[in-house]
C-alpha cells in the first residue's frame, strides 16, 4: 500500500487551474503565500514560438518584487490557485511526465499550501487535518534567473503583446481570460488584480481590433 506520508501533490496558479495534469484524484482550491503572480515570463512552447514568444505567469519572490518597479503598487498577500493530489500509484509516472512537460525555464519548487476555508479537511494528507494545512506541494516557477524570464512590463505593451501572441496550445490572449475565469471559479476573494487589468485591456485591445486574429496577422 502507498505510505500516506509519500502523498505527491502539485500546486498550479496558471494553466493547470483549468487544466488538470495526468492522473489526479482531488483537485483543492486555497493559496500559498511569499509570492506575487505575475505574466513575466517568456512563453516559446505554448502561448507562443521561438521567434515570437508569447507571455505566461509565474510566482516572483515577494522579497525580489519589493525591490522592483511594477504598475501595481501592491499586491495580495495569496496567491490563489489548486493543489492537486496525484493518484499515489500513479506518482512515478506522473513526475516522469511533469519533468519532460514543464521546462521552457521552469524550475521545480516546493511550497506549503493552504486549503479554502470550506475545503473538507477528510481530503487533505492525515498529518495537514487537523489545522487544516499547510500541505507540502510541489509547484514550478520561473525565477529571475532563467532565460525566458522578462521581468516587469509596461502594462499596455503586454496587453498589446499577449493580444499579439498565439503558439501551439492556442492564442495568448485565451490563456489569459482562461485564467480570469479559472481564478473566478476558486473563491470570492481569488481574484488577481494583475490578471483582472491585463484581460480589460486585451478586451478593449480585441474590441479595437474587431476581436479577430486576422488584424493582427497583417502587421
Ligand atoms: C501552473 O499552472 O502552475 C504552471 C503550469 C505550467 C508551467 C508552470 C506553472
Amino acid at each position: 500500500l502507498p505510505d500516506e506520508n509519500d502523498e505527491f501533490w502539485l500546486f498550479g496558479y496558471g494553466s493547470l487551474i483549468w487544466k488538470p495534469p495526468p492522473h489526479f484524484d482531488r483537485r483543492i482550491p486555497g493559496w500559498v503565500t511569499g509570492y506575487v503572480r505575475r505574466f513575466w515570463q517568456a512563453s516559446e512552447d505554448h502561448r507562443g514560438t521561438p521567434e515570437a514568444p508569447g507571455r505566461v505567469v509565474t510566482l516572483i519572490d515577494r522579497s525580489f518584487w519589493e525591490q522592483l518597479t511594477d504598475h501595481h503598487d501592491t499586491a495580495p498577500d495569496k496567491v490563489w490557485g489548486v493543489a492537486y493530489r496525484i493518484i499515489p500509484d500513479r506518482v512515478a509516472e506522473v513526475k516522469e511526465y511533469l519533468d519532460i512537460r514543464e521546462i521552457n525555464g521552469y524550475t521545480i519548487h516546493y511550497t506549503p499550501f493552504h486549503p479554502a476555508a470550506d475545503v473538507d479537511p477528510s481530503l487533505l494528507p492525515h498529518d495537514s487535518r487537523g489545522e487544516k494545512g499547510p500541505v507540502k506541494t510541489l509547484v514550478y516557477i520561473g525565477t529571475p534567473d532563467n532565460e525566458q524570464f522578462v521581468g516587469p512590463q509596461d502594462p499596455q505593451e503586454l496587453a498589446e503583446h499577449i493580444y499579439r501572441s498565439e503558439g501551439p496550445s492556442g492564442l495568448n490572449r485565451d490563456y489569459l481570460w482562461g485564467l480570469e475565469k479559472a481564478l473566478d471559479s476558486l473563491s470570492p476573494e481569488s481574484g488577481d488584480e494583475h490578471v483582472t487589468d491585463l484581460s480589460n485591456r486585451v478586451r478593449t485591445i480585441a474590441a479595437r481590433e474587431g476581436g479577430g486574429i486576422q488584424a493582427d496577422k497583417q502587421i
